[in-house]
């Protein structure tokens, strides 16, 4: 996947085209380009480099760039290597340009055909097809509409389009299919992205293109045009964000920005959705009373930290709501044979709303008969979402770092909402309901204090600079949590971490202990409490280094090769949301002390558009 973004308008779109790239760079990061056209002259001027949004900037600032229509892109590679000659915009012929975030399937058999017919390619990638694609039929008929509708046709995957060319310099192309794309509404101009927040310094006006939209912008106006090639009408929707909404402040890291807020999202995610002592139905749509109703059993299907999430509500939904739950992984999922339960919510979870397994594998859920849907996610208008037949938005605003902290949290806090309204239709009672809620009510106030631990947790991650491998232990619902941890560590401080039910150790694991392995555990004070410390036992005594994150009653108490950071007394329920919050402390600061780049750590996109 990589972002998008594109203008018309009768100022130079050049500074907005890299700000929008600047607030799609968490998309990809392998490489960046862009392209103007020169209303003038009519010709197409680009500039490409390999590398970080940064390295494009160094790149224009020895040049002239400016014009009034252009596209730009920053890339997360698929076909071909980060380069610049793979980096988009594609050009053919001096004549059309184009960046595209997908993937093109049959972009063998289609450079075959094109290198028959004369064109040469220059770089690597499944793109590149495309842009001569349309300059065959360019050639045909002299209207870059008509010539993408019919190139369309001949492509299979998954494609989100800006196409530009020399022939009309205002004049702007859109598709989608597989991919998102938003089209900004401003006075005398219009633009392009893969992302709201990619123009929310220009405008806060939006059109969500839908699947197989196809769009031609001018200054003046917008057309678009469905699958079947009628115009069409959709609607305008103003976003409640702003442009500062996606600023890093004071803080070093967006990473760490986002943890910090994690406190507010809480607060946004349960705002309006609880009323007495009872949480809503109709948070989830209007009609979600009735839908509920029939629901026997819940499958959750994830990717990445979204899996972790789902896992945990996995444990909740079957210990609190006594409702059967499964939890796939999105992109196995959608690859196997399910035998199909009925009255089952499918619930997708998804922090973009956009990762093509999760709805490749909602797809096939519902292809199979399950159903109804549920979507909890974190962006309004994302694919996900639409597909829904119910909704809960997470309202964790805008997350740029690449590891998932705040939507991770509103994601679980979302959970419990779902747990408590199935709940009270199986097993849970009014006074369980309500001793639920005033949980769920504390958690702002219980994540303000587990934040409070950053500076011991810095502290203590300066012995994390050297190590190699890491170990994670949990139980139950925070075997999961020790999971998030493990893959947080992985993914920021490129550190090997791996996550293990602690009872699991002995079955395996145990023979990689020794005094180079720090083994990092969850301890709440539950019902499992010993058996964990029996685990951690086990550990001790082949010479592990333990640090534990105990509660605060556990008597889990630091000595010679374990370090105890005492968390505030949480509740049972709620307390995998409280312990999340060390351990992404933890990767956070061992990351820093490590000097990888928090935000944006290597080969990792946020948000993954391609299967
Ligand atoms: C990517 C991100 C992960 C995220 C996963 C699922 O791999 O790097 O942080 O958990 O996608 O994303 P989603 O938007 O569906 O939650």
């Amino acid at each position: 996947m990589c972002g998008i973004v594109g203008a018309v308008a009768q100022r130079d779109v050049v500074p907005i085209l890299l700000e929008g790239l600047r607030r799609l760079e968490y998309r990809g990061y392998d490489s960046a380009g862009i392209v103007v056209i020169d209303g003038e002259g009519k010709s197409l001027q680009r500039v490409r480099r390999r590398g970080k949004i940064t390295e494009l900037e160094r790149g224009l600032s020895g040049t002239v760039l400016r014009g009034r229509t252009g596209i730009a892109h920053t890339r997360w590679a698929t076909h071909g290597e980060p380069s610049e000659t793979n980096a988009h915009p594609h050009i053919c012929r001096q004549a059309i340009a184009l960046v595209h975030n997908g993937i093109i399937e049959n972009h063998e058999k289609l450079r075959t055909q094109q290198r028959a017919n004369g064109f040469e390619f220059t770089s690597d990638t499944d793109t590149e097809v495309i842009v001569h694609q349309i300059y065959r039929y360019f050639e045909r008929y002299d209207d870059l509409l008509v010539a993408v509708q019919n190139a369309l046709k001949d492509l299979k995957g998954a494609y989100a389009l800006g196409v530009i060319s020399t022939k009309d310099p205002s004049y702007l192309v859109a598709a989608r299919r597989g991919s998102p794309l938003v089209i900004g509404i401003g006075i005398g101009e219009h633009f392009i992205a893969s992302d709201v927040a990619a123009l929310l310094p220009v405008t806060q006006r939006f059109i969500f293109l839908e699947e197989g939209d196809i769009a031609e912008l001018t200054r003046e106006r917008v057309t678009i045009y469905n699958v079947e090639g009628e115009q069409v009408e959709r609607p305008i929707r103003e976003s409640e964000l702003h442009a500062d909404a996606v600023e890093r402040g004071d803080f070093r890291h967006y990473m760490l920005k986002e943890i910090f807020e994690q406190s507010r999202a809480i607060t946004e995610t349960l705002e309006g959705r609880i009323s007495g002592h009872r949480v809503l139905d109709e948070v989830f749509g209007p009609k979600a009373g009735e839908v509920l109703d029939e629901i026997q059993s819940v499958l959750i299907l994830a990717c990445g930290t979204s899996y972790h999430a789902g896992m945990v509500g996995h444990y909740w939904l079957e210990s609190i709501a006594n409702v059967s739950c499964r939890v796939e992984i999105a992109s196995e999922f959608r690859y196997r044979c399910p035998v199909v339960t009925p009255h089952t919510l499918v619930v997708t979870l998804s922090q973009s709303g956009e990762t093509a397994d999760t709805i490749a594998a909602l797809k096939e859920a519902k292809r199979a008969g399950f159903g109804p849907s549920l979507s909890i996610c974190n962006v309004p208008e994302s694919s996900l979402v639409r597909e829904a037949d119910l909704v809960l938005m997470t309202r964790a605003g805008p997350e740029i770092g690449v590891a998932s902290t705040k939507a991770f949290t509103t994601q679980l806090t979302a959970l419990l909402l779902l747990v408590i309204v199935l709940g009270r239709r199986h097993k849970l009672t009014a006074g369980e309901e309500a001793r639920l809620v005033s949980q769920l009510l504390l958690l702002p106030s219980r994540v303000e204090q587990a934040l409070q631990l950053s500076p011991a947790i810095e502290e203590l991650s300066e012995q994390f600079a050297e190590i190699r491998n890491a170990l994670f232990l949990g139980r139950g619902a925070h075997y999961p949590i020790a999971m998030e941890g493990a893959l947080k560590l992985k993914e920021i401080s490129y550190i090997h971490a791996e996550a293990y039910p602690a009872g699991e150790l002995k079955h395996g694991p145990l023979a990689l202990v020794d005094a180079d392995m720090p083994v990092i555990a969850v301890a709440p004070n539950d019902q499992i409490l010993e058996k964990l410390k029996s685990n951690l036992q086990e550990v001790r005594a082949r010479g592990g280094r333990l640090y534990v994150f105990a509660d605060h009653a556990a008597e889990v108490k630091s000595g010679p090769g374990i370090t105890v950071i005492e968390i505030p007394s949480v509740e049972d329920e709620t307390a995998p949301i409280i312990y999340t919050i060390p351990l992404q402390l933890l990767a956070y600061h061992a990351a820093v002390i490590k000097g990888t780049d928090v935000d944006q750590p290597r080969n990792l996109a946020k948000s993954v558009t391609v299967e």
